[in-house]
Formats: structure tokens, C-alpha cells, sequence
């Protein structure tokens, strides 16, 4: 059985003072919500504030990236250690917006996975196609080579806690979600990519999300995708109330 993961990523978005807002609106919407794993990823300097009040709620906080090594002279990173430090045991590694706008690669998201891994942190591995490799015919090659990528040298055992989100690229931000039978295909192909890389108990218990303009209008639909093991929502996931009602998709 594979529990469904509904997380909300902030992206660059909230303060503190704003991120603490959130909680005192959302939390009283989701109490007692036990069906599905819930998750917010606030930016850095919201984090740990995050973490502190979700204590003790049925809620988790996690980071948005992060580097590989516990420490060492590179401005502007924040390491493994230190977000265990504060309680965070959830990371999203490999985004679209970092790759496309921070050269971020899966040689590194390969190795920040290791490193997540070794600490005990749920690492949320994101891949996804372009539109014109969507159009090129070559979703299929894209979406294999980004997880074989990201998994190398990552061993069953390892691979136990991963989650992976199907990001298609032209969905994010846009407005135009996947339809449910895109997004299930593509979970398809990366299941089998992961039974490829990591053997089928693996590949049969890892979650795979789907992210790209999920909003409380088609969360019915894409969870009722058997492939479809939870949700990465960006933007409607910065309002209590959407977030909750996609939190309670029926
Ligand atoms: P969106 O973002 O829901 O605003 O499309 C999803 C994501 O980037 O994770």
C-alpha cells in the first residue's frame, strides 16, 4: 500500500510572519486528516518556523533543495546537517525551476540524494519532459534518463524512502494540468524505470506525485489515477482553504 502524499511547495513565496498565518488557518482544516501523508516546503528563512509550529500536528515541514555536504565555504547553501538540525526531514531535490533557472543537473541531484538518504531525509526527486520533447515524441527517453540519472549507484535499500514527482515542465505554472491519462502514463514509465534501476519491491512501494497546476478543480480526477500516488502543488497550495480542499480530494 502506498499512502498518498499531498505536499505544498511555496516556492519563493511567505515570510515567516506569512507562513505562520497559513498554519493558524490551514491546520484547524486538516486536523484529524490521517488518510494522506501532508507536507508544506516553505523557503529557507520560513523553515524552521514552519517546523516549530507544525509540532505535534499530522502536518510536515521540508526543504526546497539542498546541498550534498555538511558544511563548506559555498555561499548561498544550506547542508543535510543543518536541516536535520531543525527537525526537517523532507527535501525536494531536482526541480524544474533549479534546473532551468540555476543550472541544477541529476549528476548533483544524484548526489544530494545520497546525501538525503545517508541522513535520514525523505528526498522528493523531481523529473519532467519540455513541451517540445513532449511534442519530439521523446517523453519516454527524457523522463528514463532523468531518474536513471538521479538513481545511480542508489541501491534498493536506498531507494526505500524515495518519492518521486512527474513535473511535466509545460504544466507547471501554466494553468494546463497533465490530463489524468498523461500523468498515469508517465507514472507508468518511470515505475518501470524504477524496476529497471532498483527491483520491483521497491518499485512497487515508491510513491510517484504528479505536479503541475493541481488545484482543488482536478484533484478528484488525478487522484482517482491508480498510478497516481499523490500530488506537488505549487500555487494553489499558498491559500488555507484550496490547500485544504485539495488535501480532501474525494
Ligand atoms: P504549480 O507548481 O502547481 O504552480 O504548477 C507545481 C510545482 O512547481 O511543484
Amino acid at each position: 500500500m502506498r499512502k498518498p502524499f499531498i505536499a505544498g511547495n511555496w516556492k519563493m513565496y511567505k515570510t515567516p510572519k506569512e507562513s505562520l498565518a497559513f498554519l493558524d488557518a490551514f491546520l484547524p482544516l486538516v486536523e484529524g486528516h490521517t488518510r494522506d501523508e501532508i507536507a508544506l516546503f516553505p523557503t529557507t528563512t520560513s523553515l524552521s518556523a514552519v517546523i516549530d509550529g507544525l509540532h505535534g500536528s499530522n502536518v510536515r515541514g521540508g526543504a526546497q533543495n539542498m546541498h550534498w555536504l555538511n558544511e563548506g565555504p559555498y555561499t548561498g547553501q544550506t547542508s543535510p546537517t543543518m536541516l536535520v538540525s531543525i527537525g526537517c526531514r523532507h527535501v525536494i531535490l531536482g526541480h524544474s525551476e533549479q534546473r532551468l533557472y540555476f543550472n541544477e543537473t541529476y549528476e548533483r541531484v544524484n548526489l544530494k540524494l545520497k546525501a538525503a538518504i545517508n541522513h535520514g531525509i525523505t528526498p522528493i526527486v523531481c523529473v519532467g519532459e519540455l513541451l517540445a520533447e513532449r511534442e519530439d515524441q521523446k517523453t519516454e527517453e527524457v523522463l528514463r534518463t532523468q531518474l536513471r540519472a538521479a538513481l545511480r549507484n542508489i541501491s534498493p535499500s536506498e531507494a526505500r524512502r524515495l518519492i518521486i514527482a512527474y513535473e511535466p515542465i509545460w504544466a507547471i505554472g501554466t494553468g494546463s494540468t497533465a490530463s489524468p491519462e498523461i500523468a498515469a502514463q508517465a507514472h507508468a514509465i518511470l515505475r518501470h524505470e524504477l524496476t529497471h534501476c532498483c527491483g520491483e519491491a521497491t518499485a512497487d512501494n515508491t510513491r510517484i506525485l504528479y505536479g503541475g497546476s493541481v488545484k482543488p478543480e482536478n484533484i478528484n480526477e488525478l487522484m482517482a489515477q491508480e498510478q497516481i500516488d499523490g500530488v506537488l502543488v505549487g500555487g494553489a497550495s499558498l491559500v488555507p482553504t484550496t490547500f485544504a480542499n485539495i488535501v480532501q480530494y474525494t
